[in-house]
């Protein structure tokens, strides 16, 4: 990366105040991602990816949360973000689609009408007409057919594949240069998926976005991104190059993902089949957390939080046992 990334997230840590303790759902995320580049995030269920993506926007619930670390995008710091300035940023520089475009889409309001609104919520000097035309631009742009009488639809009205679209026309409606997609094709049937795919890697060549994409599919992780994260417990313990990743990957974690690759089943393999459960995030042991569950554990393992180990350009692993291979 020569020019300066356009989001950059510095040791990040998320950890949420409740009733049983703290859980520690981000501990100490580093990301960097470049202008036109898509940075598949990967890891099973609660490893810390959708809060990762949502501390992004800020979404998390203010009183019970505690943040620290730094969060830059495009140099803003979002961490500092308030009022007005962080509606602004919501959508206009950074921007998100779900899994499920029903809890982002609003039942009552024709989607016409949501994304009219959104473009006068994130800026305010658009006129009703001028933001009608823009909704009309961006039901085009997601290759909706009949956009005109789209935009007269409510939600219901729509297939889940065309909803996704006008939820995706939403995100992309203030023009942002950061889409950020948690699992945005999960609910959907296989070839709807593959469209959705396909639509979203091109809007976001197109529009030279920077792209984060969480996706339990390594299949989709290798067919869309440019590089992969691979996330556990709150920290990214893999990340390089999709390439690099594939051929060589490193943490014994990663390998264990993989593993359904060499299987041939690659396409739909879910990130769920490794023997063992995640740890319990209010009581994170002292050294590496996949410690429990890993098959090369061996001494110092856990006790010592391992460093990244570097394996090629943009490669790294945290591997006490890698760490240990390459002295
Ligand atoms: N607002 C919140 N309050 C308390 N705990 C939360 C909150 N949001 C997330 N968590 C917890 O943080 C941890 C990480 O959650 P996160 O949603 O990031 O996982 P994930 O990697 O996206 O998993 P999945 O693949 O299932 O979507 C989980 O234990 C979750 O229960
Ligand atoms: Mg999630």
């Amino acid at each position: 990366m020569n020019e300066e990334p356009v989001v950059d997230i510095r040791n990040l840590t998320v950890a949420f105040k409740g009733g049983r303790g703290k859980v520690n759902a981000v501990n100490g995320v580093d990301l960097q991602v470049g202008r036109g580049e898509v940075v598949a995030l990967l890891g099973e269920s609660g490893s810390g990816k959708s809060v990762t993506l949502r501390s992004l926007l800020r979404l998390h619930p203010e009183q019970r949360t505690e943040m620290a670390g730094s969060i830059k995008v495009l140099g803003q710091d979002v961490m500092a973000l308030k009022g007005a300035a962080l509606t602004g940023f919501r959508g206009k520089t950074v921007s998100m689609i779900f899994q499920e475009p029903l809890l982002a889409l609003d039942p009552v309001y024709t989607v016409g009408a949501q994304i009219t609104e959104g473009i006068r919520k994130h800026e305010p000097g658009v006129s009703k007409a001028a933001a009608e035309e823009r909704a009309l631009e961006a039901l085009k742009r997601v290759r909706i057919p009949s956009p005109e009488r789209r935009l007269k639809a409510y939600p219901h009205e729509m297939s889940g594949g065309m909803r996704q679209r006008a939820m995706i026309a939403l995100a992309l409606a203030c023009n942002p240069q950061v889409l950020l997609a948690d699992e945005p094709t999960t609910a959907l049937d296989a070839t709807v998926q593959i469209q959705i795919l396909l639509l979203l890697r091109e809007l976001q060549r197109e529009l030279g976005l920077s792209v984060i994409l969480v996706t339990h599919d390594i299949g989709v992780a290798v067919e869309v991104a440019d590089r992969i994260a691979v996330m556990y417990a709150g920290r990214i313990v893999e990340t390089g190059p999709v390439r690099d990743v594939i051929r060589n990957p490193s943490h014994p974690y990663t390998k264990g993902l993989l593993t359904f690759r060499a299987h041939g089943a690659m396409k739909g393999a879910r990130l769920d089949a490794i023997p063992g459960a995640p740890p319990d995030l209010s009581k994170l042991p002292p050294g590496c957390a996949f410690a429990p569950r890993c098959k090369q554990v061996g001494e110092g393992c856990d006790t010592i939080q391992p460093e990244p180990v570097t394996l090629g350009p943009a490669h790294w692993a945290r591997c006490l046992k890698l760490a240990e291979a390459a002295e």
